[in-house]
């Protein structure tokens, strides 16, 4: 079955398609090639596949151990598989059956306002919408190699607070206060600047704009700061957006990517099923780290240097 796998790169920033695998038969070996080319590409989209909640659960937990996911629909049911979560648009008897509803949701990492933030996320697609809704993906140890070398200097040992307040699409989380001075919010404060721990190569790690905050700055040049940061993280050269299909498996590194998504048509179903991984690991800077970067997007590195 490993034999007739096939890694084909998807776009200049990030991405590649894992032709000829069924997840479910995957073996050993064909597992180490696979986790391999997730993170020499950052993100792996798998089409064709038909996974149960069981089975999405047993491939994710081969990237690690999975986070029990509480139901993220306000008022939902506790599931039966813990391990998944529904991102959906669909409302059942006037309760939503997953989280994210159908609009933007903007570029982020996800749980960043945790201490240990999951490394995987895994998204299986079971109904897509008319129009709208791909996810769009940023290399982020491009946005490092690529950043300005004079804000790289002011950014190497500034951390980054990241807001536990709102969810992605915007949403305030139940039991939060609504944030009204960004430096007393509650969330995680993660090196701007940290090493992959399984690459070893430094990325960025901006988590999420909405009231993140760079502890020691005064609020208006934490802003200014940030603004720019994501300014540049978030420039199309840097990114590559999937459209998807029906039956997508996308797996994507929290760890050196940020993710978002495009508002899709309110009134057309779409159900993705979710797990993700973690490796419990703080988001660290690692001095003994090889300092080369990481080979992915050479050809973006190039076209912005000529
Ligand atoms: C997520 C997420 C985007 C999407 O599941 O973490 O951000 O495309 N989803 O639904
Ligand atoms: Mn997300």
């Amino acid at each position: 079955m490993s034999t007739a796998m096939e890694i084909v790169p998807l776009a200049r920033a990030c991405g590649a398609e894992v032709r000829g695998v069924d997840v479910r038969a995957l073996d050993d070996r064909g597992f180490a090639i696979l986790h391999q080319a997730w993170l020499d590409h950052l993100v792996l989209v798998i089409p064709a596949q038909r996974l149960t909640d069981d089975d999405l659960t047993r491939f994710g937990q081969r990237f690690g151990v999975l986070d029990e996911l509480p139901p993220v629909g306000q008022g939902q049911k506790p599931r039966d598989n813990p391990y998944i979560s529904v991102i959906s648009n669909v409302v059942e008897n006037g309760v939503p059956i997953g989280g994210l509803a159908d609009d933007e949701v903007i570029w982020h990492s996800d749980t960043s306002y945790r201490e240990r933030p999951p490394s995987a996320s895994l998204l299986h697609a079971l109904e897509l919408p008319a129009w709208g809704g791909n996810t769009g993906f940023a290399n982020m140890y491009l946005a490092l190699e690529t950043l300005d070398p004079a804000l790289r200097q002011q950014v190497d040992r500034l951390s980054i607070k990241n807001d536990t307040t709102y969810n992605a699409g915007g949403q305030l989380r139940e039991g939060f206060a609504p944030v009204t001075d960004v430096r007393n919010c509650p969330g995680a404060i993660h090196p701007i600047v940290r090493t992959h721990p399984e690459t070893r190569h430094e990325c960025l790690y901006l988590g999420r704009r909405r009231n993140a905050y760079v502890p020691g700055l005064e609020v208006e040049a934490s802003e200014t700061l940030l603004d720019t940061l994501w300014q540049h993280a978030t420039r199309d050269v840097l990114t590559w957006h999937h459209t998807w299909t029906i039956g997508d498996v996308v797996i994507w590194d929290n760890r050196c990517t940020m993710h978002r998504r495009d508002l899709f048509d309110p009134t057309t179903r779409r159900v993705m099923h979710r797990a993700q991984a973690r490796d419990d690991l703080r988001p660290a800077r690692d001095a003994s780290a090889k300092n080369i970067p990481h080979p992915r997007g050479r050809t973006v590195v190039e076209a912005l240097s000529a």
